[in-house]
C-alpha cells in the first residue's frame, strides 16, 4: 500500500487549545484520525508527524523524496506552521527532491490575517495549496494527492 506522509510544523501540537477562534477546537489527534480515515478510503496508508523543529521536517522531506522515487510514497501533505513564512531551508529541501508532490495546508486563511502571513516560502515549490478550510483542508489535500 502506498503511503501519504502528513507533516505538521511548530505549535500544531497545541491544536484544540491554541487560539481556537482561529484554528478551531479539534486536536492534532483528531487531525490524525481524519487523515487516517480519508487515506484508508482512498487506498493509502498515512505516516503522521509533528515537530516544533526545522531539522526533523527537513530530514523527513529528504526521506520522502527517496521513498517517492522508490514508488513507496504518493506525496506529502504539509502544514509548516510559522516556518511557512520564514524557512528558506524547507523551501530548499522541497526543491531538492524535485518530483515529490508536496501539498501545503493551512487551517486558517492566512491571506485574511497579518501581512507577515501573506508570504509563503513553501508555495513556490508546492504542488498545490489548501488554505482556510479548517482541519478539513487535510482531507482535501489527501484527496488531491490521491489523484496525482
Ligand atoms: C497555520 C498558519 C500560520 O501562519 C501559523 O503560523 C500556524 C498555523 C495554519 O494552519 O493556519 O502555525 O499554518
Amino acid at each position: 500500500m502506498k503511503k501519504i506522509i502528513v507533516m505538521n510544523g511548530p505549535n500544531l501540537n497545541l491544536l484544540g487549545t491554541r487560539e481556537p477562534e482561529k484554528y478551531g477546537s479539534a486536536t492534532l489527534a483528531d487531525v490524525e484520525k481524519l487523515c487516517q480515515e480519508t487515506a484508508k478510503n482512498l487506498g493509502f496508508s498515512v505516516e503522521f508527524l509533528q515537530s516544533n523543529h526545522e531539522g526533523p521536517l527537513i530530514d523527513k522531506i529528504q526521506e520522502a523524496g527517496l521513498a517517492y522515487k522508490a514508488g513507496q510514497v504518493q506525496g506529502v501533505v504539509f502544514n509548516p506552521g510559522a516556518y511557512t513564512h520564514t524557512s528558506v531551508a524547507l523551501h530548499d529541501a522541497i526543491a531538492a527532491v524535485a518530483g515529490l508532490p508536496v501539498i501545503e495546508v493551512h487551517i486558517s486563511n492566512v491571506h485574511a490575517r497579518e501581512a507577515f502571513r501573506h508570504h509563503s516560502y513553501i508555495s513556490p515549490v508546492a504542488a498545490g495549496i489548501v488554505v482556510g478550510f479548517g482541519i478539513q483542508g487535510y482531507a482535501l489535500a489527501i484527496e488531491g494527492l490521491a489523484k496525482k
